[in-house]
């Protein structure tokens, strides 16, 4: 069986983060990685939205298969839990091959490297997570294997050691990161096909929603569906966490049934808020606002400040205050924007204002 990264435990781990009772963040918490597999669309078809990515991966798919040649090597970028992983097992399952998956941390020296490929068949596909996380050493040893599909393996130790020039099938290699600024540009640079996922629209969340209470048999109306999907924070992920913890309270206070009200009030008590933040979200905002006059402020400054590490809050939270607007990233650091100040309610100097 091949090892995931989730064996290592959740990778973006910190201080302040997975460890609290309440914890939102898009990120995987231990014992959710069976259960998002078990709602994991398992098709082209299931896969809610990312419509131009799909599509485009759909002609790719069939064109490969009608070949019966393997498909180019593909890099999904994008934040955590936006549908990464489930793409690798959807192109896999469209195209009728095995999938073996890897984290890049888990691959600690060429050898592991080399034994997951050798054990790929024709068209395989190699899934390797956070791949922005390869030692340099075995990315390295890489690139040949996704160029001209071979690699080298030493026989024998010390003087008398040889290397051995090896075939491999013609395999897909897919690489998943939430980084893509961190990954070197000559890896970057094999991957025929590179795509980026975005953050989801509510309706794409609600009908994510609905179809996880169907698999789950949970009752939700249209309106409590569409009031979890609002606040999901436009990630699959927390959409179908949010609906979970939904359903707890609906079980232990009502009869079961997720409609608008009991839905809008579980999410206000589990601290999502109407523009779906979260505790951190709103707390890194406070932060930038009160303890740094609204920015600009430097990213090691505000990770201390929240008692978060750095790559946390750049890989997780960032990328989703920036796209809504509530903060701005210049060349000096992060910047509360009007919305932000709005948002929490706090005022705004006269100063700040003319930042923008
Ligand atoms: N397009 C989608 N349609 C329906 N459900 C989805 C979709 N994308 C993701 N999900 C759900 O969200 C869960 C998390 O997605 P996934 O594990 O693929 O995210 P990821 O991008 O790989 O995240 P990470 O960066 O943390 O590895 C999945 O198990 C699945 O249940
Ligand atoms: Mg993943």
């Amino acid at each position: 069986m091949a090892r995931r990264k989730h064996d290592d435990g959740p990778a973006t781990s910190g201080p302040g983060g997975r460890d609290r009772p309440d914890d939102l963040s898009p990120a995987p918490i231990p014992g959710e990685i069976e259960l998002d597999a078990a709602l994991r669309p398992r098709s082209f078809d299931e896969y809610v939205g990312q419509r131009k990515v799909v599509e485009n991966l759909q002609v790719f798919v069939e064109a490969a298969r009608r070949r019966g040649e393997a498909l180019d090597h593909v890099l999904f970028c994008g934040p955590p839990g936006l549908g990464k992983t489930t793409l690798a097992y959807v192109i896999a399952h469209a195209l009728g091959v095995t999938l073996r998956s890897v984290g890049a941390p888990a691959i600690e020296h060429k050898g592991t490297l080399a034994s997951y490929l050798t054990q790929l068949t024709a068209r395989d596909v190699l899934f390797i997570d956070e791949i922005h996380r390869l030692q340099p050493i075995v990315e390295e040893y890489l690139y040949p294997a996704m160029e001209d599909y071979r690699i080298e393996i030493p026989v024998g130790d010390g003087p008398a050691a040889q290397l051995l020039q090896m075939n491999l099938p013609r395999f897909t290699l897919i690489g998943a990161t939430t980084r893509t600024g961190l990954l070197t540009s000559p890896l970057r640079d094999r991957f025929g096909i590179v795509m980026r996922l975005e953050y989801y629209g509510a309706a794409e969340l609600t009908e994510i929603v609905s179809r996880s209470a169907a698999r789950l048999s949970l009752r939700v109306d249209g309106a409590g569906a569409s009031e979890i999907g609002r606040r999901a924070r436009g990630t699959p992920r927390i959409a179908n966490r949010l609906l979970r913890r939904v359903r707890d309270y609906a079980e232990v206070e009502g009869d079961g049934t997720i409609n608008h009200p009991v839905a809008a009030s579980a999410l206000d008590r589990l601290g999502v808020d109407q523009l779906g933040l979260d505790d951190m979200d709103r707390a890194l905002l406070r932060a930038v606002i009160e303890k740094f006059d609204g920015g600009p402020v430097g990213i090691e400054s505000l990770a201390a400040a929240v008692s978060e590490e750095s790559s946390t809050l750049e890989d997780v939270y960032e990328p989703f205050l920036l796209q809504e607007g509530f903060l701005q990233r210049t060349s000096r650091g992060r910047i509360a924007t009007r919305r932000a100040f709005e948002h929490l309610r706090l005022p705004m100097r006269a100063n700040q204002g003319s930042l923008f």
